[in-house]
């Protein structure tokens, strides 16, 4: 098995190739202004809106969506590989692909995920087996009757059970340590040696789409915390991209055409023992864009259902937003809310699957949830509520692609804001594919982005300002979303001022961040050319007053007894300063 492909040529490889040739010799491309374009080769159409970007070494498609840099269209296009795709840039770059030496102690490492699979397919089949044999699982036993699952359905979904103690999977596997540890079934302790993970819990085994096992989740019989833990990430297993219960959906309904996304590993199972079998739950975490897109290629129509209490309407409006740049048209997507106190699992026992079902068939539509979100913001009776109503949903829609769902969408608020659509239309500004956008919202729209957008936006239209603000690990103590990202972006740049913005995300494939960023880089610049410089620094300025003022905070929250002569004097000439600002 080759080491890894070291992070350094790679990116060393996409500054010495053009996108703009790599991507000629197989399509043509015309010139048109400072891009390229072409008729997208991922989707069926007349009129080119496939571009390709050469300063930021980066295409994108208006029509479908599709985007990435020289690495991203050699995958999609050749249905290459990562390491095939790398291999044929170096080939045409002339450079030869080198690999990380595996380092010494590694050797015993799994060769490939294929070990890792068989792996936790054996667990699967311990943990199975110790439900059924071992001298203490009757209380695991106990408990999933007196949770009313039953045999069938507990083998269906492969139910176990880890046994107490410290050693059991090692022993009973005979597997090297190593390769225990790193499919995330022990964990190592700092002098090297290493116990189980799960101990006396209840286990589910999570198989991918395709029926792989790629990881567990645990739950304790009792009230211990964490009530459920799950694998760590593992080379096969990412929480963020996995659903419990997608393989035994689509094994066991013929064919899927609707998901129902809940909260819960029980839930899944409850459900699918009365005979909803179309459920699947993210794993603790809130539903990715990831998650939307694996469910959005085997099914016409995604459900989410919530707990009716704060917590599920926040959870909500979280998966509202992460849909907003993904959802396409003839995605369905809807949202349900049980009553308050009840989950799928406690509902569908009481109120059995048909009654379940209704509730799944009432279920509010995407934009009626979008809009019922905004509606409970402002007051629709008055004239300036209904304006508040079109300022709110302005940054949203933009976020939608360009089509006929966002054409519905906007006549939607038409109707609620009682405003003409075409009027709408130019009050919407970039946000409408016909208006022409006025000057003033798309300001508007530009300062309505955090400070950590603005700059990212701006970083990855003109890299080179990243030498105005240093390696940036000064923000680092500062708590915004994306801090930590753009904190890295600025290290980046600093290491390699020359890195263009397609080079620059190859650093988070297979992350959520390349998502943020190629988001970022698709979307139409507001700021011209000449505005860049100056727009930077001042978003770099509002961020050192940010960083001024947490000083303050901090220094005002000693007592005064205990601040140093120093630590007074720095107060002083702060407040002066954010006084002077
Ligand atoms: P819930 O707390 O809603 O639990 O967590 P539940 O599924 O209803 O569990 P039961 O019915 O008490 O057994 C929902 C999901 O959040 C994740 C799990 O995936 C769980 O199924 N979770 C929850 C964790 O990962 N860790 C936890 O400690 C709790
Ligand atoms: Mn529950």
């Amino acid at each position: 098995m080759a080491g890894k492909i070291p992070q350094p040529f790679i990116d060393e490889l996409l500054s010495r190739i053009d996108i703009v040739d790599v991507i000629n010799s197989r399509l043509s491309l015309r010139k048109a202004g400072r891009e390229f374009t072409a008729c997208c080769p991922f989707h069926d159409e007349k009129t080119p809106s496939f571009t390709v970007s050469q300063q930021k070494q980066f295409y994108h498609c208006f029509g479908c969506g599709v985007h990435g840099n020289a690495l991203s269209f050699l995958m999609e296009f050749e249905h290459a590989g990562f390491v095939e795709a790398v291999e044929d840039l170096s080939s045409i770059a002339g450079l030869e692909v080198p690999r990380e030496q595996p380092k010494p102690g590694e050797q015993a490492h799994l060769a490939s995920n294929k070990g890792l699979y068989a792996l936790l397919e054996r667990a699967v089949k311990f943990y199975r087996s110790q439900l059924l044999q071992h001298a203490q699982a009757s209380s695991a036993i106990d408990y999933l009757k007196q949770r009313g699952l039953n045999g069938e359905i507990a083998r269906e979904f492969e139910v176990g059970y880890a046994p107490p103690g410290w050693d059991s999977v090692r022993s009973a596997l005979k597997l090297p340590q190593r390769d225990l540890i790193d499919s995330g079934l022990l964990i190592e302790k700092e002098d090297g040696s290493s116990y189980d993970r799960f101990r006396d819990r209840v286990m589910f085994p999570i198989r991918d789409a395709r029926g792989r096992v790629v990881g567990f989740g645990g739950r304790v019989l009792g009230d211990d915390t964490p009530k459920y833990l799950n694998s760590p990430e593992t080379a096969v297993f990412h929480k963020g991209r996995e659903l419990y219960g997608l393989f035994q959906a689509r094994k066991s309904v013929r064919k899927l055409e609707c998901l129902i996304v809940v909260e819960g590993y029980m839930d899944v199972v409850a459900l699918a023992q009365f005979g909803v079998r179309n459920c699947v739950a993210t794993l603790g975490t809130a539903t990715t864009q990831a998650h939307l897109e694996r469910m959005f290629r085997i099914v016409g129509e995604v459900v989410f259902c919530f707990d009716g209490d704060r917590a599920g309407r926040e959870a909500a409006e979280r998966a509202l937003n992460n849909s907003l740049g993904v959802i396409r048209e003839g995605w369905q997507l809807r949202f349900m809310f049980l009553p308050d106190g009840e989950d799928p699992d406690s509902l569908v026992r009481r109120e059995g699957a048909g009654a379940f079902e209704l509730r799944v068939k009432e279920a509010q539509s995407f934009s009626e949830f979008f809009y019922d979100v905004l509606i409970k913001q402002v007051d629709v009776e008055s004239v300036s509520g209904r304006a508040k109503l079109v300022d709110l949903a302005r940054p949203l829609l933009a976020q939608l692609r360009p089509g006929v769902l966002r054409q519905m969408m906007q006549d939607e608020l038409a109707r609620l804001a009682k405003i003409a659509p075409a009027h709408l239309g130019s009050l919407l500004g970039g946000a409408s594919e016909v208006a022409t956008a006025p000057r003033k919202p798309v300001e508007k729209e530009w300062q309505n982005l955090s400070l950590v957008r603005r700059a990212l936006l701006l970083l990855l239209n003109l890299p080179s300002l990243a030498q105005k603000a240093g390696d940036g690990s000064r923000f680092r103590s500062l708590t915004l979303p994306g801090m930590p990202l753009l904190c890295e972006v600025l290290s980046l740049l600093n290491e390699r001022p020359e890195m263009s913005p397609g080079a620059l995300v190859e650093h988070w494939r297979d992350h959520d961040n390349w998502r943020h960023l190629v988001r970022l880089m698709s979307a139409p610049m507001v700021i011209g050319d000449a505005g860049l410089e100056d727009e930077f620094d001042g978003v770099l300025s509002c961020l050192d007053t940010m960083l001024d003022e947490q000083r303050v905070d901090e220094l005002l929250d000693k007592e005064k007894g205990q601040m140093s002569h120093q630590e007074k004097q720095e107060l002083s000439r702060l407040l002066l300063k954010l006084q002077s600002n």
